[in-house]
């Protein structure tokens, strides 16, 4: 290992791939729809508690985990825990780093197709609601199509991650997330000025104290832990790349800020479109996006614009989530086996690919497997299961060890120092710091923890 790792090429770099990662279908996608199913504007502010609690410092303790070892999850922990059974923890967010491409990349892969049949100006207003359901269902139940669009998308990834981390991360990552937040602000504005928003607004911004319960609180942590990528050592590799003397803390605090910002910008899009139409609930998960925003494109004025630059820019927040997925395992091969790059990302895409099969298959394509079980009243296919385990479950027991691991074991004075070497945070924000990361944050996971394996379908 004589080769001198790769690296960011400037302080900016860092944070716009890391928010590039922590940006995706969570924040657009997910983040208003439980936004709205779990109160509003309550939900928003116990999230944001949540993401300066647990997010905020899980995130820090990750990135300085990568940062101070200079390497991939599991040697991380090897490197710091010796003999240990700690590098499970990183063999664990590998895998699971696998799983979640495997299916988002499926999910992805609608958005890229919905590019396209958005721009071809399919969605008119002639069209019913019906008729827009059946396109829905013709892409995501049609084996060969659903599989084409998540093979395309599994390529753009592949092909971002084999240019490494200067000339393949960062670049696109410079390029992409600008594009992204000119998009959001656009139709941010073309929301808010549709005739009757405010309707849509208040049912967002308005707190509904009747849907606050305990599984608000899950909910509100499991969102921040994904949307943050935390746990499953995204963070950690990517903060690997990071300079020595870069502040550590200011940029985990930009990438909560720019994280957060979207999310709610996202909300501030969707939700004055949605009840602008009459008679329309809002649907959730894949419905809204595919089937409730198509019929309001159709609509609307420059409804063809607006709704292909809407799934441009699902596409665009997917693509630099998916590649932050894939140089997880990437950097354990190409850190721990000393693979080449190129051979590292060709074999962890494949096996992405292959894997994300079964989830393509899962709406309604192959029978079995789009009802595996049901959990709770959900029925729960392939894809659905991936995206509970993989998704939730394993992300937020990576988290939870993480805080253990940070706050106990590698300890606070070694965090402090590796965080004050290119910045000086105050000292009381450094206490703040250690004390969660001690305390807080294990505490709330472990609880988190435990009413998971109590009741297996809180998260579900
Ligand atoms: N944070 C991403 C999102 O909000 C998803 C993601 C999870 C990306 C884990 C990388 C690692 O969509």
């Amino acid at each position: 290992m004589t080769k001198t790792r790769d690296n960011w090429g400037s302080k900016f770099a860092f944070i716009l791939a890391a928010s590039g990662s922590a940006i995706g279908l969570g924040n657009i996608w997910r983040f208003p729809t439980v936004a709205y199913q779990n109160g509003g504007a309550i939900f928003v502010q116990i999230y944001i508690l949540f993401v300066l609690l647990i997010g905020f410092v899980v995130l820090i303790g990750e990135i300085s985990l990568g940062r101070h070892t200079q390497r991939n999850p599991v040697g991380a922990f090897r490197r710091l825990a010796p003999g240990s059974a700690w590098k499970h923890v990183g063999v664990l967010g590998v895998l699971s780093a696998l799983g979640v491409i495997s299916y988002y990349s499926v999910v992805a892969g609608w958005t890229l197709s919905y590019v396209f049949t958005t721009a071809g100006g399919i969605f008119n207003s002639q069209l019913t609601q019906a008729e827009i359901s059946e396109v829905f269902d013709g892409t995501v139940g049609n084996p060969l199509k659903a599989i084409f669009w998540h093979f395309t998308f599994m390529l753009l990834t592949v092909g971002v991650v084999i240019g490494g981390v200067r000339k393949g991360i960062e670049r696109w990552s410079k390029i992409l997330m600008p594009l992204l937040l000119l998009i959001l602000i656009l139709l941010v504005i073309r929301s808010l000025t549709l005739e009757g928003a405010e309707i849509g607004l208040s049912k967002f911004l308005e707190a509904d104290w009747s849907k606050v319960s305990g599984t608000t609180v899950i909910a509100a942590i499991g969102q921040a832990v994904f949307s943050l990528s935390l746990g499953i050592g995204t963070m950690m590799t990517y903060g690997s790349y990071m300079n020595r003397e870069e502040n550590l803390v200011r940029s985990a605090g930009a990438v909560c800020f720019l994280d957060t910002l979207i999310a709610i910008l996202a909300g501030l899009a969707i939700f004055p479109a949605l009840f602008t139409m009459k008679g329309m609930e809002p649907e959730v998960g894949a419905k809204l996006i595919f089937i409730v925003l198509p019929r309001l494109f159709s609509e609307i004025p420059f409804g063809v614009l607006f709704g292909t630059g809407f799934f441009v820019l699902l596409s665009l927040a997917a693509v630099t989530s998916s590649i932050s997925l894939l140089e997880v395992p990437v950097a354990y091969f190409v850190d721990e086996r000393g693979w080449k790059r190129r051979n590292a990302t060709l074999l962890c895409g494949m096996i992405g690919f292959l894997v994300g099969i079964f989830s393509a298959l899962s709406l309604g394509a192959v029978d079995w497997l789009s009802e595996i079980t049901t959990i709770g009243t959900r029925k729960m296919g392939f894809l659905d299961l991936m995206d509970l385990f993989m998704g939730q479950y394993s992300m937020t027991f990576g988290a939870m060890m993480i805080a253990l691991f940070v706050g106990w074991r590698w300890g606070t004075p070694a965090l402090l120092k590796e965080i004050t070497r290119g910045d000086d945070p105050p000292g009381r924000l450094r206490k703040i710091i250690a004390f969660q990361i001690r305390y807080i944050c294990p505490l709330l996971l472990i609880a988190l923890i435990a009413i998971l394996i109590i009741n297996p379908n809180a998260f579900a």
